[in-house]
């Protein structure tokens, strides 16, 4: 009987072993997915074929990403073929109809693989998915050994926004043009399409403008400077600008093509008239203000009072009322124009600081020709002549919300940052709308508690992020394009930090902004990207653990005493933590409860372990910051 019983349960182990199938975890989630049964198992034979000569160039990047990491001679070829040979990855354009825009079917069986789209675009983003079906190692940029099986599996997909961006601050800090194409690979590699590409601001002007070269000898340069930016010292007139940097035409070329070879366009920003110091430093007499300028170098030179306007203590603005700003920004736009092939020119408009316009006489003479009642209309004058400027180069606009303030053309396309409100608003009027707003896209805020992140003014926190919904209910969703993050970078001094800050929230608007909505589920993406991390270990692509991070929340209980909740950010984790200064381990107390800080306690200590291990990071986090979060007086 025993061993009846002993061959039962083997038997039923081993059945179930055979048809477990293997987890995949895919970032974004597909439409489609079917599993089957085995692998297909890559060797040094296995041929990669593109069926169009239009495929050619995608095939020779799989075959490449193929044999960087495995070592093998893989090689592509152009070949029409009627039936896929055994051992072979073959792509190949289906008739246009019968697949969605960027989408793609891939078919992999233990003989060969077959991925089809209807656009070279849909192609690549099958070749990021097959990619992620392969081990790890496939991130390798060296040779390395690992068993090169993909899962047999039917994936149907394609994307639910056509619009899925990403926007890069290069003037706070500059990044080298390896460092954009860097940034590129790593967007593409979760579906995105799109690089908003922040250009010029107050610390630095980044784009090479033949017709007015002091944009790059002046404005791309200030002063360096290493700490929290924002706080730094007032530069002197003497110390020297060696701080910038600035792309030439000729690498904005190469890096357009770069990206259009991962599918990815390039929208181009160019901020006026606000965020214009490094213009104005170049050129003062676009000012409505004369005086010397320079080029701001990370101290502070705004006030942002609660609910009013920004207040500038330095005039950074162009000035509306001035002629000599429509011709300077005719030849930028001109420039800038020929340079980037995609549909559209951001003119930024957000945060103009106009207490110096309010005391121009310019300004006031402005009005009373144009017949302007307030700084709005002044504000949507400038804008509305950007747009004639842009539209005269066969571009269209696009610019934040703040455009809408005054009135503005029809045609022009609307960022919605300062929440969804506005998008909300500039939908109802017509305008295209892409949502970007600060309380779910906001990719410089920190991601756990100021004490683990360089300090910027607010948080967001990854579970947030994927709450994102780009479609309010009110809104027609016709009328939005989609959605983005924003990279803002006066924290972020280097490509490892910019990764840690994009990754994994920018997954997790990947997966908003492709991923069919009713598939949303937060402890299945989770589990997802957590099998993501080991891939970008191996690719050497930084990211934030604040995922593993619990969050404080105090109360007060008499006027020296505070009570402290720990709330984890996702489920299953044990959080040890002591109060004697000393490092906690699973040993220590398990937190199950609100807790009373002992009277004495100077630190209190935070880790987090999963199934007997150290996952996170430690957190050490002061009493009296506790205390102060209370509201407590010390
Ligand atoms: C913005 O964050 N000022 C658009």
């Amino acid at each position: 009987m025993k061993k009846i019983l002993l061959f039962l349960t083997l038997a039923f182990a081993t059945c179930l072993a055979y048809s477990q199938k293997p987890v995949l975890s895919l970032v974004p989630q597909p439409v489609s997915v079917t599993q089957g049964d085995g692998y297909f198992v890559l060797n040094a034979d296995t041929r990669i074929v593109a069926m169009q000569q239009s495929l050619d160039t995608l095939a020779k990047q799989l075959a490449l990403r193929i044999s960087h990491a495995t070592g093998y001679k893989t090689s592509s070829r152009v070949q029409l073929l009627k039936m896929v040979p055994r051992n072979t990855i073959a792509i190949a354009l289906s008739p246009a109809s019968s697949l969605p825009a960027e989408g793609y079917e891939l078919e992999v069986s233990s003989n060969n693989i077959l991925l089809r789209g209807s656009t070279p675009a849909g192609i690549f983003y099958g070749i990021q998915t097959l990619l992620q079906l392969f081990p790890k190692e496939i991130e390798s940029a060296s040779p390395t050994t690992a068993k090169w099986q993909v899962p047999v599996v039917k994936i149907s997909d394609h994307p639910r926004f056509g619009w899925r961006g990403i926007m890069l601050d290069v003037s706070r800090h500059f990044f080298s043009k390896q460092d954009v194409k860097t940034f590129i690979d790593n967007m593409a590699r979760y579906k995105f399409n799109l690089l908003h590409w922040h250009l010029t601001d107050d610390q630095g002007w980044r784009i090479e403008i033949k017709s007015l070269p002091k944009l790059t000898s002046v404005g791309a340069w200030r002063v360096d400077k290493t700490g929290t930016f924002g706080k730094f010292s007032a530069p002197t007139p003497d110390e020297p600008r060696t701080y910038g940097g600035f792309y030439t035409q000729d690498d904005i070329r190469e890096i357009v093509q770069y990206a259009k070879e991962r599918n990815i366009n390039i929208l181009p920003e160019i901020d006026v008239p606000g965020h214009s110091m490094a213009a104005v430093a170049s050129y003062p007499e676009l000012s409505c203000t004369p005086g010397t300028y320079s080029v701001n170098s990370g101290e502070q030179f705004m006030i942002w009072p609660s609910g009013g306007h920004f207040y500038g203590l330095i005039d950074n603005s162009l000035c509306p009322a001035n002629e000599k700003v429509y011709a300077f920004m005719d030849k930028v736009i001109t420039e800038v124009a020929q340079l980037f092939p995609f549909e559209y020119i951001h003119i930024g408009g957000d945060e103009t600081a106009r207490n110096f316009w309010e005391k121009s006489e310019a300004i006031k003479e402005l009005m009373q020709r144009e017949k302007l009642k307030d700084l709005d209309e002044v504000q949507s004058y400038f804008i509305k002549r950007m747009e004639k400027i842009i539209n005269a180069r066969g571009k269209k606009m696009i610019g934040w919300d703040e455009i809408l303030q005054g009135g503005l053309a029809p045609n022009a396309a609307v960022m919605s940052w300062r929440n969804m409100k506005h998008g909300a608003i500039a939908a109802k009027q017509g305008h295209q709308v892409v949502m970007t707003p600060t309380e779910f896209a906001y990719l410089d805020y920190m991601q756990s508690d100021v004490v683990m992140e360089p300090p910027v003014y607010a948080s967001l926190r990854l579970k947030k992020t994927y709450q994102f919904e780009p479609v309010p209910d009110s809104v027609d969703p016709s009328m939005v394009k989609g959605g983005q993050g924003n990279l803002w970078t006066e924290q972020v001094y280097n490509l490892r930090q910019a990764q840690y800050m994009v990754w994994p929230r920018g997954m997790a608007i990947a997966e908003i902004l492709w991923s069919p909505k009713e598939k949303r589920n937060w402890n299945g993406f989770v589990t997802r990207i957590e099998a993501q991390f080991p891939r970008l270990d191996v690719a050497k692509i930084k990211y934030a653990p604040s995922l593993y991070d619990a969050d404080f929340k105090v109360k007060k209980k008499d006027s020296s005493s505070v009570i402290v909740e720990l709330i984890p950010e996702i489920d299953g984790l044990s959080l040890h933590y002591s109060f004697d200064n000393s490092y906690p381990d699973e040993f220590y107390p398990a937190y199950k409860e609100p807790l009373l800080v002992p009277k004495d306690a100077v630190l209190m200590r935070v880790i987090s372990y999963r199934n007997g291990k150290p996952i996170g990071r430690m957190i050490n986090m002061p009493v009296a910051e506790l205390k102060k979060r209370a509201g407590i007086k010390q």
